[in-house]
């Protein structure tokens, strides 16, 4: 596996593989890596002859409360476990390659008909440091695949958008949660939880899980349901920070669910802000 810590390094490496009549996939991610960032390898390697991961703390996503600081970070396990995936090249570069002294003037926005919910109402200006740095890694790399998680709802649907809207030559793949085994999704953010945090933040997992249960025996209401993933949040300790039940293309309130409708929730559990969905019907 080889790495690259510049632009230019990424550029000769893709260039290399193109030459060799090779398809070209990207797994964005921002390191500390578990197995759902190791599933979107194995993604990328079944649609793409070259696979590549960007490993960057990204600085434009963070507000200025948020854990940017503190944000885990073992670059040596990363390589290691990437590595043990077939990875072709994983960019690990410095903030300064990325944002040269601060000189970043164009930023990609999403409408705020698609940002004003769930992750885009708590975290302003979040998901215009995930598009803009998720451009510029497609205009380093120019993929032909790129994958992502359905752990991050908003954030899949929201890269698709400007794809299609700003018409970029590349195919998006979006994959299934990785959890552990008692349903706990998979976050680097895990790590951050004490033990008893690590118990509550279980109500997360049963919340989403109730909720497709629930349509699962017939429920279709979209308030009934979201009461039901109200109350299996409603744990001491668990702040919520949203409870939704939303259409999976406008991320709107729905009123009546169908197969497809996404149940989607954040909560806090003392510092650490955790996030969940299930695809009801699915
Ligand atoms: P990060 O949180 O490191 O996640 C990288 C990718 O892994 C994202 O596409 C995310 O949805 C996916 N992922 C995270 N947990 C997962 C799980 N349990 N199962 C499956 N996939 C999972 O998301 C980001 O980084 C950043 O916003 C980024 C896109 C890299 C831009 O900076």
């Amino acid at each position: 596996m080889r790495t690259a810590t510049t632009k230019a390094e990424v550029r000769a490496a893709v260039a290399e593989a193109r030459r060799a009549g090779k398809r070209i996939a990207l797994v964005p991610t921002m390191g500390y890596l578990h197995e759902g960032h190791l599933s979107l390898l194995d993604r990328a390697r079944a649609g793409a002859d070259w696979v590549a991961m960007s490993i960057f703390v990204n600085p434009l996503q963070f507000g200025p409360t948020e854990d940017l600081s503190r944000y885990p970070r073992d670059l040596e396990r990363d390589l290691r476990l990437a590595g043990g995936r077939g990875t072709d090249l994983v960019f690990t570069p410095p903030v300064e390659e990325m944002y040269s002294a601060g000189e970043q003037k164009v930023f990609v926005l999403p409408d705020a008909s698609l940002e004003d919910h769930l992750d885009g109402a708590s975290r302003p200006g979040h998901f215009r440091g995930v598009l803009t740095v998720v451009a510029k890694l497609f205009g380093i790399f120019a993929p032909d695949l790129a994958v992502f998680g359905q752990k991050d709802l908003q954030q899949a649907l929201l890269i698709r958008r400007m794809v299609a809207d700003l018409d970029m030559p590349l195919e998006i793949d979006v994959a299934p949660i990785v959890r552990e085994s008692d349903g706990l999704a998979m976050s680097s953010r895990n790590v951050y939880l004490s033990a008893e945090e690590r118990a509550r933040a279980l109500a997360l997992s049963r919340a989403v899980e109730a909720c497709r249960a629930r349509f699962a025996a017939g429920e279709t209401d979209g308030d009934a349901l979201r009461a039901v993933v109200r109350s299996a949040l409603d744990v001491p300790g668990v702040e919520v920070d949203y409870a939704e039940v939303v259409d999976p293309a406008t991320l709107d309130a729905v009123k009546v669910a169908a197969p497809g409708s996404v149940c989607a929730v954040a909560a806090r559990m003392g510092r650490t802000r955790l996030i969940d969905n299930a695809i009801l019907g699915a």
